[in-house]
């Protein structure tokens, strides 16, 4: 499709397979209110929250808990993923989305492999032996969780089940990916910042942001078709938490209301092919979680997003919805939705909140 004459288009809503809203137990970082208002502000209309919460869930009672507590608030559709651990057997009929945590990051110390046939598991794939402590720069920390951790991690699943890798920041990984018919998502962040920018404790993140030369091959791959989906990580953190010294700081980054502007910011700039977004913000990670989302056909729900293409505007954090406040994207070019439907309803119009709360949850690995 070329895009040089287009000034409107409408797409399918975005699909996030990996945000962390913080609720319950961290609501100070994001609720989800507004981690969802962001969300449909950013154009993404379905996101699946991690369950690394305060109480984390693991059982049904702590989902069910949640469950409760986040629906009324849902400003776009969404799904909960559950910690791999015991009985997932009896969980994966709630829902078969789980994460494996294998080593340590924001409120987790990591754990054994395991597995689980017939479910979405995804994998934070960097290994607690691998990890030194005391990075004191980005640089630093991009060292002391190095990309062999990731790949050293990935290995131990070969074989083991099937799996999809979060966050993968290296080249190796990929072909390891491959290898094992895993599918993998890589974020933003390691495809549009990296370790020598000045960010500070603003760029911390896991796994680490990485040299200039590898976020640009991360994106000569997705733009060739080798990576499966993008997905956010969006990982909020306060200010005062990030400006405490660089070894204290949380790792994480806010990004679930700029990816798809910038992503569609690329494709007005000739960037990258608009079928290849489609591909991989919509269409792709919808049939891996099977909702029937992120296609606009019969049957499908009518989750849409529009956008003027002459409307590029700059990211500001005082314009982004984020309890956080800030954005490590500031000043960059973006192309936001004027108007955001999810499931029938206007949720964005004309940039402004029109209709709230409409959101529902989607059980995952329906046809
Ligand atoms: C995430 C968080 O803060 O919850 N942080 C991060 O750096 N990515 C946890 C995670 O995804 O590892
Ligand atoms: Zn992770
Ligand atoms: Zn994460």
């Amino acid at each position: 499709i070329g895009t040089k004459e287009i000034k409107g288009l409408i797409l399918p809503g975005a699909i996030d397979l990996h945000v962390h809203f913080r609720e319950p137990g961290y609501e100070e970082k994001e609720d989800f209110y507004t981690g969802t208002l962001s969300a449909a502000f950013g154009g993404v209309t379905f996101i699946m929250d991690m369950p690394n919460t305060n109480p984390p869930v693991k059982d049904i009672s702590s989902f069910q808990d949640k469950l409760r507590r986040v629906a009324p608030k849902a400003n776009v559709d969404f799904s909960l993923y559950f910690m791999l651990g015991n009985n997932a057997e009896i969980l994966k009929e709630v829902n078969p989305a789980f994460k494996l945590y294998m080593g340590e990051t924001t409120n987790v110390e990591g754990g054994e492999i395991k597995s689980v046939e017939n479910a979405f598991i995804s994998v934070h794939a960097e290994l607690s032996e691998c990890i030194r402590r005391e990075s004191k720069n980005l640089r630093d920390h991009d060292l002391a969780r190095p990309e062999s951790c990731e790949v050293k991690a990935v290995k131990m699943l070969l074989g083991k089940g099937n799996y999809h890798i979060a966050h993968v920041s290296s080249i190796d990984t990929i072909d390891l990916c491959k290898a094992g018919r895993f599918t993998y998502e890589v974020t933003p962040h390691h495809l549009f910042l990296h370790r020598d920018m000045p960010l500070g404790t603003y760029g911390k993140v896991n796994p680490p942001l990485r040299a200039k030369w590898m976020a640009e091959k991360l994106w000569e791959e997705l733009i060739n078709g080798r990576i499966d989906i993008v997905a956010s990580d969006h990982a909020p953190h306060t200010i005062e938490e990030k400006e405490q010294e660089f070894f204290a700081a949380p790792a994480g980054i806010p990004e679930v209301e700029t990816y798809v502007p910038i992503f569609m910011y690329m494709v007005k700039i000739g960037k990258l092919h608009l079928s290849r977004a489609v591909e991989i913000l919509m269409q792709r990670p919808a049939e891996l979680v099977g909702v029937k989302k992120g296609k606009i056909e019969e049957g499908y729900d009518a989750d849409l997003i529009a956008f003027n293409l002459n409307d590029i505007k700059k990211i500001r954090a005082k314009d982004l919805h984020y309890k956080c406040g800030w954005t490590p994207y500031e000043g960059f070019n973006a192309l936001f939705p004027h108007t955001v439907i999810v499931g029938g309803e206007t949720v964005v119009e004309n940039y402004e909140l029109v209709g709230e709360r409409t959101g529902k949850f989607v059980r995952i690995g329906g046809e």
